[in-house]
């Protein structure tokens, strides 16, 4: 049986947090390991211009993505992990994608319709306000990435269900015109992956600047962890787990067993304090290991670079003949062939 195309980006503008990790990294990582699965995971290096204009932040992110990924045991010899950039082959695609995209589907999509919105709702004359051609044509940039793999499978959040619609309608019209050449993804939504809430109770999101990120040094972690937001009640008082944050953290890092424990505890009264304690102590267990790995690779970049390197090699060997045969279905090939 062949193995199934597991393919995800992550853009390249922040530092990975908790929500990150529970959410997106340590499912994939753990898919890594699985020999029915041939992932693809890549640094969207590209994605990350639509919306940052901030070279240093890019870099900086992009090599902190990828040591957090190294760092938490990704197993690159099954994973081919790479960064977007080092595969020209993409950007190709993206403009024969973009070549047979209806501007229709386009205007349909929910992060230009919400810049729309907002610049509505602001009441200024120019709907448009701000809108970059990135912005507007990003759903087929992201349809080239999963197209160019023939991924099966897209893991992502909720939010994203929409652009890989969007790319199965794309490689549709595409291989209407010019032949059966690409697959149709899915989004594959982790239903039950844990949704972590931030430091004010709010989902934990770079865009709320809430977050905690993953490798901080063990101090600045406690000191975060003490800064989740709670209620008031005195330690003594029941409390109810259902919508803390310190017990949705909590979850995602323990056993059923350990849940369970805990919840008794809150009924029981709990202190705030010492349940901060719990909850930092469970996740540091966690992450220390890493930690330390994450740490080496940051002062070694070099390292980095060679696992990038290695996997823009892999990635190249399907996408270079790929293209080719891209090129001759659309009609520019040699003039003499
Ligand atoms: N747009 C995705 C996000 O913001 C990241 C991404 C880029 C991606 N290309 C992709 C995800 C291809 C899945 C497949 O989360």
């Amino acid at each position: 049986m062949s193995k199934s195309i597991v393919l995800t980006g992550i853009t390249t503008t922040g530092t990975p947090h908790l929500g990150n990790y529970a959410g997106a990294i340590r499912p994939a990582i753990s898919a890594s390991k699985d020999d029915n699965v041939r992932p693809f995971y890549f640094l969207a290096d590209y994605h990350a211009l639509i919306k940052c204009h901030e070279p240093e932040r890019v870099k900086q992110s992009s090599r902190e993505i990828a040591a957090t990924w190294l760092a938490l045991g990704l197993d690159t010899s099954n994973a081919v992990f790479y960064r977007q950039s080092d595969v020209p082959e993409i950007l190709e695609l993206t403009w024969m994608l973009t070549c047979v995209t209806a501007k229709g589907l386009m205007n349909r999509a929910h992060a230009y319709k919400a810049a729309v919105a907002e610049n509505e709702e602001g009441g200024g004359s120019d709907p448009d306000k701000g809108v970059t051609m990135g912005l507007f044509s990003y759903p087929v940039l992201m349809a080239a990435d999963i197209l160019m793999f023939n991924a099966n499978k897209v893991p992502v959040g909720k939010d994203q269900i929409q652009h890989i619609e969007m790319a199965r309608d794309i490689a549709a019209r595409f291989n209407h015109l010019y032949g059966e050449h690409f697959a149709l993804p899915e989004a594959v939504v982790e239903e039950n992956a844990a949704t972590i809430l931030g430091l004010d109770g709010r989902k934990m999101s770079k865009s709320y600047n809430n977050t905690i990120p993953l490798f901080e040094t063990e101090k600045k972690f406690r000191k975060l962890i003490n800064k989740i937001k709670t209620n008031s009640l005195e330690p003594g008082e029941p409390k109810d787990p259902e919508g803390c944050t310190l017990f949705g953290i909590y979850q995602a890092f323990a056993t059923a067993e350990e849940v369970a424990d805990i919840r008794q505890q809150y009924a029981d009264g709990i202190a705030w304090g010492e349940m901060k304690r719990v909850l930092f102590e469970k996740i540091n267990d966690e992450i220390m290991p890493a930690r330390e790995r994450y740490e080496a690779l940051m002062q070694a970049p070099e390292h980095i670079e060679e696992q990038l390197r290695e996997g823009a090699e892999k990635a190249r060997k399907i996408t270079m003949p790929f293209i080719q045969e891209l090129r001759q279905a659309v009609g520019i090939s040699k003039i003499s062939l």
